[in-house]
């Protein structure tokens, strides 16, 4: 499954930009894949600063929505149902502190329909909870516009090495049309791209499912996006693309209602 969705989209961008190694894109967590790259361009995040990121034992971020509940990518997933194979690191920038907060999957729900194009969300249900900040999602699209920020502990450069240390970097909004003039294949009601016209900042392996996020009027974090794909990591005119969360706000709260 994920084998094919990394083959179709590493078709679809051989279409998009001729003839390119196809090793460099992909949306598999790291762990079924070579490739790496977590947060490019980024620095140190401090300790608590975003205290609702959460790593997965497959390579991947996520993001407290509740308690129990992690919101990730449906490509860091391999469908639904019990499954009890995930950890969840949470509480602490360094992965290998002492008083990391692990706790174990109990459910996994893939976005239905997810076929391996948009719908890249997923919630991963805990064992436990975790006494940990929720971060909020965006339930309208009023957010998604503006610099927004991006965090993780994957590759710090394209086919770089996943990271000890929590990353943070700021990557600016990019319109669904200047977006797709790099990627063809873009589905702009569920995805949106973010990243700097001459690269150097961006999401990269091990970032996935991780969330983007920014300021809301009342000045408390809000989620606008789920890591999700790119072409590399940090290339010029290749912004990172994301799952557009205002898109699927009803469909993710209604299925974290049922786990
Ligand atoms: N698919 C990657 C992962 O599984 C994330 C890639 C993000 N790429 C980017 N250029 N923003 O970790």
């Amino acid at each position: 499954m994920q084998l094919k969705n990394t083959l179709v989209r590493a078709l679809k961008r051989f279409a998009a930009v001729g003839a390119v190694v196809l090793a460099a894109v992909s949306l598999q967590p790291t762990s079924a894949s070579a490739a790496p790259a977590p947060v490019v361009g980024g620095t140190r995040a401090a300790q608590g600063e975003f205290p609702w990121m959460v790593r997965l034992s497959m390579g991947c971020g996520g993001s407290l929505l509740t308690p129990q509940i992690v919101l990730t990518a449906a490509h860091c997933v391999s469908g639904s149902g019990n499954n009890t194979s995930i950890t969840a690191t949470a509480g602490v920038v360094d992965l290998q502190s002492g008083s990391a907060i692990k706790v174990r999957s109990t459910k996994v729900l893939q976005a239905p329909g997810y076929n391996g194009s948009g719908k890249d969300w997923a919630l991963i249900k805990l064992a436990q909870p975790i006494n940990l900040p929720t971060l909020n999602i965006a339930t309208t699209t009023a957010y998604n516009s503006g610099t927004f920020t991006v965090a993780g502990w994957g590759a710090n450069r394209e086919g770089g090495s996943q990271q000890r240390y929590l990353l943070k970097a700021q990557v600016p909004f990019v319109s669904d049309a200047t977006c797709q003039q790099s990627y063809r294949e873009l589905i702009p009601s569920e995805e949106m791209c973010a990243g700097y016209t001459s690269g150097g900042t961006d999401t990269c392996q091990g970032d996935s499912g991780g969330p983007m996020f920014r300021r809301d009027a009342a000045g408390a974090w809000i989620q606008v996006g789920i890591v999700s794909w790119g072409y590399g990591c940090a290339r010029p005119n290749y912004p990172g693309v994301y799952t557009e969360v205002s898109t699927f706000a009803s469909a993710i709260k209604s299925a974290a209602a049922t786990l």
